[in-house]
Formats: C-alpha cells, sequence, structure tokens
C-alpha cells in the first residue's frame, strides 16, 4: 500500500483539476537522466523523477523526515537518497535506510508520496488515479516512423495546458494567426468535421480529409501532412504554465548530416508557427478552459466542443487518494 499526494498537498493549496484514471506525458524521456534526480513541476506539483533498476519512479519532490526537496539528492541504488541526512527511498515509496540509526525498525510512517510512472514511447508518463494503472503499454497513437529522422523542441508556455491543447484543435485560427505561415492558403470560410472514438478526437476539414489532426486524451496531439507527423505532447504544469514537447518525424532522408539538417529547419519552422500561436493562446486568462464558461463556441470549433465535453466527463481532483 502506498499513501501518495495525501492531505498535505491540499493544505498547500493545490486542488489540481486532470482526467481521472489516464497516463500524463509529462516529460521527455531523455530529461531523466540514469543517475541523477531530476525536479518538475507538472500535474501542479513540484515532482522528482529518477530511475531505478530499470524504471522510472516519480514522487512528490519532498522527504517525509524533515520536509526538504529530494531533488538536489543522489540516486543510489535505485533509491533516492535525501541531501540531508541520507535517508533513502525506493520507487515505491518505501524508506529503505535511515543512516543515523541502522538498528533500529525504520518508522512505517516514513513513506514517500509516489505517483505511478512509466517511460513509454520516448515519454515519461504519470498515472492519475485514483484507480491503479492498467497492466499493459501505454496508450498511444499507432506510429511506424519512430525509426524515421525526429527532432524535437521544448517551448514552456504561459497557459494552461488545456488552453495548450485547444490551440491545437483550432481549425479557424490558421487564417488569422498564421497568415504568413501554414495557414496561408487557408480561406477564413471552413468546414470543420469533428470524430471521436473513445479518447481520439479527430478534427479535418470536409475538403482536405487527408491531411487531419488527431488528440489522444489527456494531452498527445498528432498532425499528419502528406507522410510527414508532427507530434505535441501538452504537459501540464499549473493553473498559469505548460510545457510543448514538439517532434516532428520525417521518412525521406534518415541519416547524415542531411537529416540533421532537415531536422534543425523543421525545429526552427515548427517554432516559428508555435511562437505565432502562443502570441495569443498566452492572452487567454489563467486556468483550465470550461465548457459553460461564458466563451461562445461556433460550428467550426468541433474538436474544441468535443474535448472539453470529453474532459469535462471525467476530470476530478488528482487527491487524496490510496493505491
Ligand atoms: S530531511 Fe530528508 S533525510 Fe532528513
Ligand atoms: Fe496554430
Amino acid at each position: 500500500m502506498v499513501l501518495y499526494l495525501d492531505c498535505d498537498i491540499l493544505s498547500q493549496g493545490l486542488n489540481v483539476n486532470v482526467v481521472l484514471d489516464r497516463w500524463y506525458a509529462i516529460l521527455s524521456s531523455d530529461e531523466v537522466p540514469a543517475n541523477k534526480p531530476i525536479a518538475a513541476r507538472r500535474l501542479g506539483l513540484d515532482l522528482v523523477a529518477w530511475r531505478s533498476a530499470g524504471q522510472v519512479a516519480l514522487a512528490v519532490d519532498r522527504c517525509p523526515h524533515r520536509d526538504v526537496r529530494l531533488s538536489p539528492g543522489r540516486v543510489v541504488d535505485g533509491t533516492i537518497e535525501c541531501p540531508f541526512h541520507g535517508f533513502r527511498y525506493d520507487g515505491a515509496g518505501a524508506c529503505t535506510a535511515v543512516p543515523a540509526q541502522p538498528d533500529r525498525p525504520i518508522p512505517g510512517s516514513l513513506v514517500l508520496r509516489t505517483l505511478p510512472a512509466r517511460d513509454e514511447h520516448g515519454f515519461i508518463w504519470a498515472w492519475t488515479g485514483p484507480s491503479a494503472p492498467p497492466p499493459g503499454p501505454v496508450p498511444f497513437f499507432d506510429f511506424a516512423g519512430f525509426g524515421w529522422a525526429g527532432s524535437q523542441f521544448i517551448e514552456p508556455v504561459r497557459c494552461h495546458y488545456t488552453r495548450g491543447v485547444e490551440n491545437q484543435l483550432d481549425f479557424p485560427h490558421l487564417p488569422f494567426v498564421h497568415r504568413n505561415s501554414i495557414g496561408r492558403s487557408l480561406p477564413p470560410a471552413m468546414d470543420v468535421v469533428t470524430e471521436q472514438e473513445g479518447d481520439v478526437i479527430r478534427g479535418f476539414l470536409a475538403n482536405q480529409p487527408d491531411g487531419f489532426l488527431e488528440l489522444l486524451g489527456p494531452n498527445v496531439w498528432r498532425l499528419r501532412l502528406g507522410p510527414t507527423w508532427g507530434f505535441l505532447v501538452m504537459a501540464p504544469v499549473d493553473d498559469e504554465q505548460m510545457v510543448y514537447y514538439s517532434r516532428a518525424y520525417q521518412p525521406y532522408v534518415t541519416r547524415g548530416p542531411v537529416a540533421w539538417l532537415v531536422g534543425l529547419a523543421n525545429r526552427w519552422a515548427n517554432r516559428f508557427v508555435l511562437r505565432q500561436d502562443l502570441a495569443v493562446a498566452q492572452t487567454h486568462p489563467p486556468g483550465p478552459s470550461r465548457l459553460r464558461a461564458g466563451e461562445v463556441l461556433i460550428a467550426a470549433d468541433g474538436p474544441i466542443i468535443a474535448y472539453r465535453r470529453w474532459r469535462e466527463e471525467r476530470s476530478g481532483p488528482l487527491l487524496p487518494r490510496e493505491t
């Protein structure tokens, strides 16, 4: 039994609203090195991530002994060692060493609050609960192109992640926000089609059904444009911030300096387009979007309406709970 995310966190004023019983992509796998803990604020919590016996571990970045941050500590034999008095905790949150009194039993209440975590598809995932995570791989798009040439950039943003998701489900902004880039040849009048199957919401233009975008709820998105694919993860930080992870894959040139140059060009172009989005998206008020919150949505907002409905049917506070 691991008690995690208990009422201490509520008392810190954090009441994180998330989609329940889902995996959230929160970090890129390469951000968590083999032998060093890293600190990351995600899902409204200050978290620490480290690698433990081939698995990734995620915990609240607070030592249960004297309430300091664990992330400046060390990884020792798959445990995280607190920098203050050297207590060690395994990936399930159990305390395995109290160096000041090695011959005494370890108090049962010395439990680090952890979140179920996985390292799959190139991302670190956190499970929201309240149920235990299901066995099997983290759901992801059916995509065979991870061996193609890919490029990534990471962009911290001052808006709630739900606004970041919606920006990527928004068709009518294209000819305005991106009038000198990807929306240049798009007329403002458009017929947006929305499809939904389980956690996947797909949008496309009725006259261009071959190019489409899809959200795999809660926070992974992809865009198909011909044979190239773009992926975005909208990692929640808190009510006012998120982080975009942008990846692009192309099958044309997959090795050598030319592939590297294509990756560089893709990064530059995608960042240029994303920053056009941010100039507008960062002017939303803080906090999540809501289905009924005074905004007047129109038919062309179909994918956004579907997303809000999907999310609100499944959302709730991240805590408290046990597993
Ligand atoms: S505060 Fe972490 S071991 Fe004492
Ligand atoms: Fe955009």
